[in-house]
């Protein structure tokens, strides 16, 4: 039997209850298609850097780099460790060692779940560039604390980085409504969002089948509101997709079912599977969190893995416990009320 190495790194707060919930499942699709998933669990977390030191040790992602797939539940808490510090120190440096580049988030209402919108038949995939761009961590500060005091933050855009990411897009779009949104902002932005705009034309020279429509970011942020049902697959560079995607999750119901894969598409390095929330302290104690995202980024994890029909089994599970009308609106339901109809429903 084919058996498949899982790093799980639940994180801080509510990360924990999901990937807890998200694995029982993941491991009964595997049951019932014959294969095995092995967990090994990294206490990985900011409680880790209370006591070392380090969100992970110096050694972290070499251990990592041996298994098939991540699955992550969230990183941050705040009140203990400081948000730049703990995101430094666990979940950026593993997208971008890893050369995770393609962050894919899908937006689509689950049956059962009404969205903020009137309008609701849409089915959006976010792709967004994971590894550069506003998220080099080229920068710096000079005369601290000084009236001359001085913060640069540099986005690196390079011409490796920005032709795989559309030329992943591109690929996206044939292989779905072959519609693609290009984001950029360079009507203001006249270096790296023009080399940006630039580089999708010339590669749309190569995807003749697939339509593709330059936006500015706020135009797309209203469009998203407005006419999500014109959109297919949207890419966007690192801090434009990450904004875009919270608003994707505002419109898909809310942060509880936003699923995410940071994806290596070259397979040189193990890909991670998360939720796009995060740990969220104001409900880490309650019981309430929704493991949806987490169980629907794990099925993307299946289906990353080559278990095709096993992923779709998860969201066939997925969709009839949101049927249903479990785990549909926010607190309503328990996290395991939750994780055993999506259980029962997979069989
Ligand atoms: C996300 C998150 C992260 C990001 C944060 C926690 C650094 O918001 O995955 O969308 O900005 O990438
Ligand atoms: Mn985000």
């Amino acid at each position: 039997m084919t058996t498949y190495r899982i790093a799980l790194i639940p994180g801080d707060g509510i990360g924990l209850p999901v990937v807890d919930a998200a694995w029982t499942v993941l491991e009964r699709a595997g049951a019932l298609h014959g294969f095995q998933l092995s967990a090994t669990r990294f206490p990985w977390s900011c409680d880790f850097y209370r006591q070392t030191g380090a969100m992970m040790p110096a050694d972290g992602i070499e251990t990592l780099r041996g298994f098939d797939a991540i699955l992550l539940g969230a990183v941050g808490w705040p009140a203990a460790v400081p948000d730049a510090v703990s995101l430094h120190g666990l979940l950026l440096p593993i997208r971008k060692a890893f050369r995770q580049y393609a962050n894919i988030r899908p937006h689509r209402l689950l049956p059962g779940v009404e969205g903020p919108l009137r309008r609701q038949g849409f089915d959006i995939l976010c792709i967004r560039e994971n590894t550069e761009g506003e998220y080099s961590g080229a920068g710096g500060r000079v005369h601290v604390g000084t009236p001359d005091e001085v913060a640069v933050e540099t986005a690196v855009f390079t011409r490796v980085g920005v032709e795989r990411i559309l030329r992943f897009g591109f690929e996206q779009a044939r292989a779905r409504r072959g519609k693609l949104a290009s984001v950029t902002k360079s009507n203001a932005q006249k270096h790296t969002m023009v080399f940006w705009d630039e580089m999708t034309k010339a590669i749309a020279a190569d995807y003749p089948d697939v339509e593709v429509t330059p936006y500015h970011i706020d135009a797309m942020a209203a469009r998203m509101v407005m006419a999500p049902d014109t959109l297919d697959v949207v890419v966007a560079s690192n801090l434009f997709g990450d904004i875009l995607t919270d608003l994707g999750a505002a419109i898909q119901g809310g942060l509880g079912f936003a699923a995410s894969a940071n994806i290596n598409p070259d397979r040189t390095a193990p890909s991670m599977f998360e939720p796009v929330h995060g740990s969220a302290p104001d409900i880490a104690h309650l019981g309430i969190a929704n493991p949806i995202a987490t169980i629907w980024s794990g099925a993307m994890m299946l289906e990353h893995l080559g278990e095709r029909e096993a992923a779709a089994g998860v969201m066939r599970a997925v969709e009839a416990a949101t049927a249903s009308g479990i785990g549909t609106r926010p607190g309503q339901d328990r996290t395991d009320a939750i994780a055993s109809t999506v259980l029962r429903a997979l069989g």
